[in-house]
């Protein structure tokens, strides 16, 4: 149950002219957001280049606030611009020129991480994809039958984008290690809406953005870096903020002893202060609620759809999947152009369906209304 919700709702102006049901691609805008970037003009207006101090320790601050959401010991997270120029620079670490050269992973995952991963090839990577079984899930134990002594890495969706369906990282990750393979998971579909505990998991590296259940809009993504392992990584993809002192301007690299090695150059400041607002409403509604509000109305989207025969893929099984499902229809593609135009939030993804997701903020009513206005399109 989350409290105060009305309060909550009040918080995102777009509920009280839509039926909000896409936060796993774009969240909600909050209300604040609005004051955070004039708080960021501002500031860049008075004080010019002496404002650099301040949005440094803003920045830090930020990614500190995505630390918490993360379980990430403190100086291990760094924000960047989108979640493919944070894995090319974790990718960036690994030498794919000798004998442990296999990339694995899913079939299912993110395109970017795909064509990131076939880029590679270029400088001697082996990409092996692992197929899905059903095209709904990407069971763990695929994972560590593959991984053998020429595996180099593994890449992992947590949350697939195409069903909703949860990787199990930590067995994996163990697996992974136990033959001396590294391991980058993506957890952008689900920071935000699934409970995650990165020293659980012990994986290198985990990526992920705000645009999506952080309701920080675009421009905010970041790295968190195992921080035991974070000096012995030297990523190739620098610049002089990844540097321990940017303002020396030394001949040589000298990585930062944070995150910040994965910096690269100046930040994009705006991006930052327009996603702060998001996190800090996020922690104070706590992921564990929210985690239990999208369970329960997932249930009431997977319960609407069986009702009307509708195919679902996604796992109705709670532990297996994050916080969005996946329904489909002959005349999916056409529905989601309808229903946006009647303001019902939602997308399409081809092999997928519908995807449509609750957040802390969604009403009961709000999953009636979609299947009404569905109800009315599908009959015509
Ligand atoms: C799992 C996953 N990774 C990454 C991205 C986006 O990558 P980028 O931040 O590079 O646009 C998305 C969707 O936008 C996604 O669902």
């Amino acid at each position: 149950m989350i409290h105060d919700l009305s309060r909550w709702r009040m918080a995102f102006p777009i509920l009280e002219t839509s039926t909000y049901l896409i936060s796993h691609s774009m969240g909600a805008m909050p209300r604040a957001t609005t004051d955070r970037l004039h708080e960021y003009a501002a500031s860049w207006q008075q004080e010019g280049s002496a404002v650099w101090d301040r949005w440094m320790g803003f920045f830090e601050e930020t990614a500190g606030l995505l630390g918490r959401f993360l379980n990430a010991e403190p100086g291990s997270v760094v924000m960047h611009q989108n979640v493919s120029a944070l894995f090319n620079a974790a990718l960036s670490c690994f030498d794919c020129g000798g004998k442990r050269n296999k990339i694995l992973y899913a079939e299912l995952t993110f395109p970017t991480l795909r064509y990131n991963i076939q880029s590679r090839a270029r400088y001697g990577a082996r990409p092996v994809m692992i197929p899905s079984p059903d095209g709904i899930r990407q069971p763990a134990e695929r994972f560590i039958e593959a991984v053998d002594d020429e595996t180099l890495l593994l890449v992992l969706d947590h949350g697939l984008y195409r069903s909703g369906a949860l990787i199990d990282i930590a067995p994996i990750v163990q697996a992974a290690h136990a033959r001396g393979a590294q391991v980058i998971v993506d957890a952008y579909q689900t920071v935000g809406t699934v409970p995650i505990d990165v020293q659980a998991w012990q994986a290198d590296f985990v990526v992920g953005g705000s645009h999506k259940w952080l309701c920080g809009g675009p421009g905010a993504a970041y790295l968190y870096v195992r921080p035991d392992r974070l000096l012995s990584q030297r990523p190739v993809m620098t610049g002089w903020f990844s540097q321990e002192q940017p303002f020396a301007f030394g001949d040589d690299i000298d990585y930062a002893h944070s995150a910040r090695r994965f910096l690269g150059g100046t930040p994009g400041m705006s991006a930052v202060y327009a996603a702060r607002s998001g996190y800090e409403i996020l922690l104070e509604v706590g992921v564990e609620q929210i985690r239990q509000r999208n369970i329960e109305l997932c249930q009431r989207l997977i319960d609407g759809a069986l009702a009307r025969g509708l195919h679902i893929n996604t796992p109705q099984d709670t532990k297996e999947r994050g916080g969005l499902v996946c329904i489909d229809f002959d005349g999916a593609a056409q529905a989601e152009a309808q229903l946006v135009s009647r303001r019902v939030f939602i997308d399409y993804r081809p092999r997928c369906g519908l995807r449509i997701s609750p957040h802390f903020y969604t009403t009961e009513d709000e999953i009636d209304r979609m299947f009404e206005e569905l109800d009315s399109i599908r009959t015509g």
